[in-house]
């Protein structure tokens, strides 16, 4: 049998903690990686569960897990990290690059699962479900401020036009929807085949779309794509729906929209700073959060108290047979890295944090 002794001084197996995992992915991993000391945790990656990881080799988490600079000096043997997602602005690329940590993500999973989530969001929003539901719960079959709208023949408004915003584009085509699209790159091939036009700024697509949805990974360039400026721009009664990155909309300027009337209702599978709002224990233990951080967990305590906001909590890549295949690629990039030869590697440019 192959021990794999890679990089470590002890001579002893590389050992991989696998946060957020149960028995099924245990024994999966047992088997994949049999040459590997495999530790597997339930919960994810935090301020308590990463001394598990003190000595460990290799880590695989979601996105949830901040692994930034604190985190990773508390792993001083780490060599490689297995992102269980596609986009890797939680992770501290620069600091990777400087240790020589290698970080692989899964770039295709969940094209199709998180478009289909998208439209879930715009569904549930154009349909009046929340309401509808909650009042048939209560034997209450009363139609009134229940009427809803249809899709064909709106404008659905498509900032980042990769793999998700493309199946966004795809499903709104076959509702019958014009589509308008902004994307530092154009597809004339997938313009031309699904009715898309793109537009060269976001402020005329935030001008002309009933629904505008975001796709764009977060970085730099990205960071507050929809703000207090062009939130102005905003078609009068537009929804907004972001199930890429809480960060690419300044939650202030959401919140001004919805007071407004501008933004009749948002749908957003993320929040701006989500991880104070999801793990709020980690955060009131935090010996001096700043202004920013306190505001910005208030504003997210505002949107979740709003009838014309639906929040789900970062769940659209979240189907049996995305999570199928995010295992699987977990499992190619490990046993890729340990045979020398790392796919799936992420650029150390693109994230915000380098
Ligand atoms: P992708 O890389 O295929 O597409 C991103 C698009 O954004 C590209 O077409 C690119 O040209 C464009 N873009 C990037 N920077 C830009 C800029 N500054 N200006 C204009 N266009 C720009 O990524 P994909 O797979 O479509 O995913 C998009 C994002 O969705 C991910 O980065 C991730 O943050 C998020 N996501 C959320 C999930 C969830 O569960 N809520 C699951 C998976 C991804």
């Amino acid at each position: 049998m192959l021990i794999v002794l890679h990089g470590n001084p002890n001579l002893l197996p590389m050992k991989l903690i696998y946060f957020n995992g149960g028995p099924e992915e245990k024994a999966m991993l047992h088997k994949a990686l049999p040459d590997v000391t495999v530790e597997v945790v339930e919960d994810q990656l935090n301020s308590e569960t990463i001394q598990l990881a003190r000595d460990a080799q290799i880590i695989s988490a979601y996105v949830f897990a901040p692994i930034d600079t604190k985190a990773l000096a508390q792993m001083p043997e780490l060599e490689m990290i297995a992102t269980r997602s596609a986009g890797h602005d939680h992770i501290d690329l620069a600091t990777c690059r400087q240790r020589g940590i290698v970080v692989s993500n899964v770039p295709n999973y969940g094209e199709r699962t998180v478009a289909e989530h998208t439209f879930a969001l715009i569904l549930a929003l154009s349909r009046r479900m929340v309401p509808s539901l909650q009042r048939t719960e209560k034997m209450n079959f009363d139609r009134a401020g229940l009427t809803g709208f249809d899709l064909s023949g709106k404008t659905l408004g498509v900032i980042g036009m990769g793999n998700i915003g493309k199946n966004v584009a795809r499903i709104g085509h076959c509702f019958e929807m014009r589509i308008l699209a902004y994307d530092q790159v154009h597809d004339d091939d997938f313009a031309t085949a699904h009715g898309v036009t793109y537009v060269t700024a976001v402020g005329e697509l935030l001008e002309r779309s009933d629904i505008i949805t975001l796709h764009l990974p977060y970085t730099k360039a990205t960071h507050h794509t929809i703000n207090r400026d062009n939130v102005t721009k905003v078609k009068r009664g537009a929804l907004l729906i972001n199930t890429a990155r809480g960060g690419l909309v300044d939650t202030q300027a959401l919140l001004w929209g919805l007071n407004e009337g501008l933004i009749s209702g948002a749908g957003l599978d993320v929040l701006e700073e989500e991880k104070d709002a999801f793990d709020r224990i980690e955060f009131m233990s935090r010996k001096s959060p700043s202004y920013e951080e306190l505001a910005t967990l208030l504003r997210n305590h505002l949107l979740v108290a709003r009838d014309d906001v639906l929040i789900t909590p970062h769940n659209a890549f979240n189907s049996t047979e995305a999570v199928q295949r995010i295992f699987d690629t977990t499992v190619l990039n490990i046993q890729a890295y340990l045979a020398s030869n790392p796919i799936n590697e992420v650029t150390t440019t693109a994230a915000r944090n380098t």
